[in-house]
């Protein structure tokens, strides 16, 4: 196989939430490509594992360890990371802790808790990126599916990721004088150890049905329309939430 072309050879890129899921499948792509990744997670074991992974194929990477649902704490991570790179290119905010809950069983400390990685720490991430960035700069906000359609138990998950699209297309007005871009993806369902709890053979079999494409996502698939999003090849592309869904969202399968 031929090797992929350098095309962020230079570049540094922070993610949340990259010790895992779809935020490690992009630190891996992002790093074969030449980037300088900034490999964030709450959980240390998940963050080293993510930068042996990009160093044993020889990328670079750099580990923070930290929780970034706290303002204070997110603009520590972005400041150390872009420190040590010595600019910022581009950001990923990726973490989030999800629960699905009816409507009469919502917890405060559920929705407290979802509220503060899934959507403050979005406003967090955006305002400490923005800080570091000298522009031209690119912000991807992970967004769901859920946001536009929903499936029972999604009030609080869908309702935040509506609100994590709204913020984008507002943040992109307030950056774009600067050169910062700020766009979002929305996946459908994807395979992940933060999905398991609400996946089951028989509601897959019924989304691949309805899906144009005919499969579930995979997280190279979100990785790499994260990884257009932040690269030069979508420049004049800016507050747009781009679903990544095998056309889930727009058939009548
Ligand atoms: N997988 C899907 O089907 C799907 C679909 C739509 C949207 N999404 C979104 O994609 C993103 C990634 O999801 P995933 O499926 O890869 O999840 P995942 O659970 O596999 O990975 C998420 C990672 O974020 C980390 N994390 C959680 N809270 C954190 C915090 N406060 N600070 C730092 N790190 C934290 C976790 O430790 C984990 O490693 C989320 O925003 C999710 O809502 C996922």
């Amino acid at each position: 196989m031929s090797e992929p072309h350098r095309t962020f050879a230079g570049k540094s890129v922070l993610i949340t939430g990259a010790g895992n899921g779809i935020g490690k499948a992009t630190a891996l792509h992002l790093a074969r490509l030449g980037a300088l990744v900034g490999v964030n997670d709450l959980r240390e074991n998940f963050v080293a594992e993510t930068v042996a992974a990009i160093e044993a194929e020889g990328g670079r990477a750099v580990g923070i360890t930290q929780d970034v649902a706290q303002r204070d704490l997110m603009r520590e991570v972005v400041a150390r990371f872009a420190g040590e790179a010595g600019r910022l290119d581009g950001m990923v905010n990726n973490a989030a802790w999800v629960r699905y809950q009816p409507l009469a069983e919502i917890a405060p400390e559920t929705v407290e808790r979802m509220l503060n990685i899934g959507f403050k720490g979005i406003i967090w991430g955006m305002q400490a990126a923005a800080e570091h960035m000298a522009g031209p700069g690119s912000i991807v906000n992970i967004a769901s599916a859920a946001g536009f359609r929903s499936t029972p138990g999604s009030v609080v998950y869908s309702g935040i990721k509506a609100g994590v699209m709204g913020m984008t297309r507002a943040a992109a007005v307030d950056l774009g004088a600067r050169k910062i871009r700020v766009n979002a993806i929305a996946p459908s369902a994807t395979p992940t150890e933060g999905t398991m709890r609400n996946r089951n053979a028989e509601r897959d079999a019924k989304r691949i049905a309805q899906t144009p494409l005919a499969r579930l996502g995979e997280v190279d698939d979100m990785a790499r329309a994260i990884t257009f999003l932040l690269s030069d090849e979508s420049q004049y592309i800016t507050g747009q939430v781009l679903p990544v869904d095998g056309g889930i969202g727009t058939s009548f399968l």
